[in-house]
């Protein structure tokens, strides 16, 4: 099990799907005094590329950078350099070995996460894909080649973070989206593979990225502290 431990307050790395620098700003103040680690993916890069990821390292707080690489090696590995010294503490690339190890080998000052498999993506689309193993065992083949390729860490959801931790110990970093208070899927959600934050930080996550739970609530601190609650009961 790990060793390590990490302060509850970066625990929930709260994803920053917002239109623009803006909005970012109002969401980070709403949540700064609760918790201190933000996701910045597509949406909001796309938006204004570095300007809020500089804003929220100045700040004082952690980034995970969620673009999830997916190029050829050479093009990923140049990628990678483009975010070495902007202060980011975690990025994303896809889990296929050529494009891990341009990564590793380019990453100076950030850990490097590989996404295993969308927590959108379900049982149901495995069989559709002509996919014959389970969701869980691809999430283990990839985590297990991601570490064996030097990688600090791997996405996945919280219903494979118990296995992940058991079988491949407690250096890996395990980060986990499709998180929903009371693991409930409401219709039109686009998760599927989701669990409690209290549930994939008990099973062996390090980190929940919470989204749309966070970001649409009347009240952001009060989800925040809740499941806090829950992940220290499950986390001593
Ligand atoms: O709003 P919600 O809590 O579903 O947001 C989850 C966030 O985590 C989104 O920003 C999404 O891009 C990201 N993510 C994910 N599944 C992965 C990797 C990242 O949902 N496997």
């Amino acid at each position: 099990m790990k060793t390590d431990t990490i302060p509850l307050n970066e625990r929930i790395i709260v994803a920053l799907d917002v239109a623009g620098d803006r909005q970012a700003r109002e969401v980070v103040k709403k949540c700064e005094g609760h918790c201190r680690y933000f996701k910045v993916g597509l949406q909001l890069f796309m938006a204004n590329w570095f300007h809020t990821v500089d804003w929220i390292v100045d700040r004082g707080h952690k980034v995970m950078l969620d673009l999830k690489f997916f190029d050829i090696p050479e093009t990923v590995k140049l990628a990678v350099e483009q975010v070495n010294s902007r202060g980011v503490s975690m990025a994303t690339i896809h889990g296929n070995d050529p494009i891990i190890r341009a990564a590793v080998e380019a990453a100076t000052s950030m850990k490097l996460l590989a996404v295993t498999v969308l927590t959108s993506f379900g049982e149901d689309d495995m069989r559709e894909m002509g996919m014959t193993q389970s969701v869980e065992d691809l999430v283990y083949y990839r985590a297990r080649r991601a570490l064996d390729l030097g990688c600090d860490g791997v996405v996945s959801s919280g219903l494979e973070a118990g296995r992940l931790r058991r079988g491949l110990g407690g250096k890996l970093l395990i980060v986990t989206p499709g998180i929903r208070p009371g693991a409930n899927v409401e219709d039109g959600d686009d998760q599927k593979r989701v669990v409690t934050a209290g549930r994939a930080i008990g099973d062996g996550a390090d980190y929940v990225v919470v989204g749309r739970p966070i970001t649409q609530a009347a009240d952001p601190a009060a989800v925040i502290a809740s499941m806090q609650e829950e992940i220290a009961a499950r986390s001593e």
